[in-house]
Parts: structure tokens; sequence; C-alpha cells
């Protein structure tokens, strides 16, 4: 039986992936260091925090704890102002209708993203109401594929693990889903998640019950 349906964020929602990616490539080569979009998939679904931690192995960099503060404080102003101008029609095609869907047909819906910029793109979008609850980057202490922050998410809608749906676009969240307990609907292809147990390129066209009778056959 499924009863809650937990999303994260960023590449499921929104598109907010290519401000992040705009954001480090810039850091990236401030640092001189080669950074391009398939290193850019590591940092799907990862803290900010660990992101830099990647971005400095690719380049075999060893920064002090100050210079890593400076460079995300930096990292984050350069994100947000993109994030600042964000429009409802950035929202990715077909989500907001599943969302919907999702409370009209009585399901409990959260939000479990690593993102500490949540509230505000929530916000920006106009989409915060949809949500049973929220559990984002400054909630929890431990990164996906940690999974906290989907726990967290079921204890908050009162649904047993067991009983929720995880839809993610990033490999770290559905390893998470799957730490949690929870079944994982990959945002994505097969190759680029292939430890998802369903996949799906996105929500145009997808239709809720359809999806999910397919999930519980
Ligand atoms: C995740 C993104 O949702 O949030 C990651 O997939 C990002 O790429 C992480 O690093 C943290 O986001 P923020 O907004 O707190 O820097
Ligand atoms: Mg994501």
């Amino acid at each position: 039986m499924i009863s809650g349906l937990i999303f994260d964020l960023d590449g499921v929602i929104v598109d907010t992936a290519k401000y992040h990616y705009a954001a480090w490539k810039e850091l990236a080569d401030t640092l001189h260091i080669p950074f391009d979009q398939k290193d850019n998939e590591r940092l799907k679904g990862v803290s900010r925090v660990r992101s830099l931690e990647i971005i400095l192995e690719i380049g075999g960099l060893t920064l002090s704890d100050e210079d890593k503060r400076k460079y995300l404080t930096w990292k984050n102003d350069r994100y947000l102002s993109y994030i600042r101008e964000l429009k409802e029609d950035e929202i990715l095609p077909g989500a907001k209708q599943f969302l919907l869907d999702a409370r009209a047909a009585g399901y409990r819906v959260a939000l479990g993203s690593a993102s500490k910029n949540t509230g505000l793109i929530l916000k920006m979008l106009n989409i915060t109401d949809l949500f049973d609850a929220v559990i984002d980057g400054n909630k929890v202490t431990k990164a996906k594929p940690d999974p906290e922050v989907f726990l967290r998410c079921a204890e908050a809608i009162g649904v047993p693990a067991g009983e929720c749906v995880v839809f993610e676009d990033a490999e770290a969240g559905v390893q998470a889903a799957h730490n949690a307990g929870m079944t994982a609907v990959g945002i994505g292809s097969r190759e680029r998640l292939p430890e998802a147990d369903f996949h799906i390129h996105g929500f145009a066209g997808v239709t809720l019950k359809k999806l999910l009778g397919q999930l519980e056959a």
C-alpha cells in the first residue's frame, strides 16, 4: 500500500540543477579545476559542503577551513542571484499538476531536499502550500545517501516508511530512499539511475493513478 509521496526538489520539481552547475562551474574556473556536466552529476543530491569537497577532489586541491567557508558563501551568493529571479514557469512540466492530483487523491505529500535554500525556492514558485511537510538541508545532519531526510519526512506526514514512494533525480537520493526502506521512482533514464525501482522522464503526461497502480502491482 502507498500512502505517502515524498519529492526531492532540485531536478524533480524545478530545474535548479542548471543554476547549481553555473555557480559551481564559475568557482571551479576560478580555482583552475577542470569541471564539466559529467562531473556535475556527482554533485546532484549531495550537500553544499560535500559538493565543494568533490570539486576539490577532482582538482587535487586542499583548502583551509576558512577558504572553504569563503568559497561556500561565494557559491551560494552566485546561486541565490539566479534563484531570486526564479519564475513559476520553471516548475518542471507536469510536476505541479501531479502534486495537486496527489493531494486531491488523499495522499500525504512531503518534500525532502538537501538544499538549505528550499524555503526560498518553494516561495518563489508559490508551491509551499502543496506540501504537508518540508524537510530540508537546515533540518538534517546527514546527507543523502543517508536516509535521515526521508525518514524525517515519513515521520512528519505520519506514514510508515514502507508505505512511502520517493521521487528522485539523483543516485544518492535513490540510495537514500532504499536505505529508508522506501520505493524509489527515478526521474531520468535507467542508465543514469540504475538503482531506481521505476523510471519516468518527468511528470509530463504521467497520470498519478496509473503510475501508482504500476508501482503497487
Ligand atoms: C540538492 C542539489 O538538492 O541540494 C545539490 O541536488 C545541492 O546539487 C544541494 O548541492 C544543496 O543545496 P543548497 O541550495 O543548500 O546549496
Ligand atoms: Mg535532486
